[in-house]
């Protein structure tokens, strides 16, 4: 007689009783190569402003960036995602384009100092280069100002591709236009960047945590708000639409952001997307957990890779996250 699956034969219980056996059945296991770090960087030179809401991030300029990489590549974090803040702005963000722009000159910089040995992920947006904060140019609709999708897209091909020229690994769209990852492909397989990546910030939500990047890369909107382009929090089928649609266009990773108030996003994006699911970890999530650790609320190392885990457990293979030298600190200190 077989014996019947339930209490007092079975204990979860016996599986959690040694640490070694604890290590040894771990589903999820963290790594600082999981992790992309975020750096925002501005012209100048010996630049390092500290971002209030986000300790121990900063606008660098390219000099110190190329300090800062080198001491996150110590610590085993070896890739970055780049926003930067151009020293002046028009309604048409043309600073995002010129190939001296601020993200050019700190991707050659950051190459001739360390080569391949890092991996470069431009943010691909406007939204830090346009007077209006918003992510492209603008046009009329319905009477009110609204993001002219099609007009946006040869800008962002163009921004792409001056990105790809000055030594990017990878392009990363975040401005939620429909049709993004099919021009962006197209231009770079024109200009003969056939092998650089497209991550897109496919499902990409209107949400109320990017509030400290806003003031990171100075680029909150000036008028309105962004939710006729990201999505409405609400929303969960429409997500798998937005990242069915870029998987067609050719996108390689497809991303969820924020991660945290969207583990579900990523659990279901990940049963769907047959490729790599990334989720930005953002500086909203990020300011909180750092707040209530400065007031001695929560223990931050545990509460941090707590958090790291459950987006890597949900489904994401790669996170953006402004903890990566934390976490890889930790990670590595056993
Ligand atoms: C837009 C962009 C934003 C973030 C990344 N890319 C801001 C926005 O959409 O308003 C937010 C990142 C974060 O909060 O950490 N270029």
């Amino acid at each position: 007689m077989p014996t019947p699956a339930g209490f007092p034969t079975v204990r979860p219980r016996r599986m959690r009783s040694s640490p070694l056996l604890r290590d040894m059945i771990r589903e999820t296991v963290l790594r600082p190569s999981d992790f992309v770090l975020p750096l925002f960087v501005r012209p100048g030179t010996g630049i390092r402003t500290e971002i209030a809401s986000m300790p121990g991030n900063f606008q660098l300029s390219p000099d110190t960036l190329v300090d800062e990489i080198g001491a996150a590549k110590d610590l085993g974090v070896k890739s970055f995602m780049l926003f930067g803040i151009p020293a002046t702005k028009d309604p048409e963000g043309r600073a995002a384009l010129s190939d001296d722009g601020i993200v050019q000159t700190a991707i050659r910089t950051v190459r001739k100092a360390f080569g391949r040995d890092v991996y470069l992920i431009p943010d691909e947006c406007f939204c830090e280069y346009t007077t209006h904060g918003h992510c492209g140019i603008l046009c009329d609709v319905h009477g009110a100002l609204d993001l002219d999708n099609d007009a946006t897209l040869p800008l962002l091909v163009e921004q792409c591709v001056s990105h790809a020229k000055a030594g990017a690994d990878m392009v990363a769209p975040s401005g939620m236009l429909d049709g993004m990852v099919q021009a962006i492909r197209a231009g770079l397989d024109a200009a003969g960047f056939l092998h650089v990546p497209i991550m897109s910030y496919s499902a990409k939500y209107a949400s109320g945590f990017y509030g400290p990047f806003r003031d990171a890369a100075e680029s909150p909107p000036q008028f309105g708000d962004r939710t006729t382009y990201q999505m409405d929090p609400a929303n969960g089928d429409e997500a798998l639409r937005e990242v069915a649609l870029d998987l067609a266009e050719g996108a390689d990773i497809v991303m969820v952001k924020p991660a945290l108030s969207y583990l579900d996003i990523i659990r279901r994006t990940k049963e769907i997307a047959g490729v790599p699911v990334a989720a930005y970890n953002v500086s909203g999530e990020f300011a909180m957990v750092k707040a209530a650790a400065a007031n001695g609320w929560i223990d931050e190392r545990r509460v941090t890779l707590e958090i790291l885990t459950s987006i890597k457990r949900a489904g994401a293979s790669i996170i953006l996250t402004y903890h990566a030298r934390d976490a890889a600190r930790w990670l590595g200190a056993g």
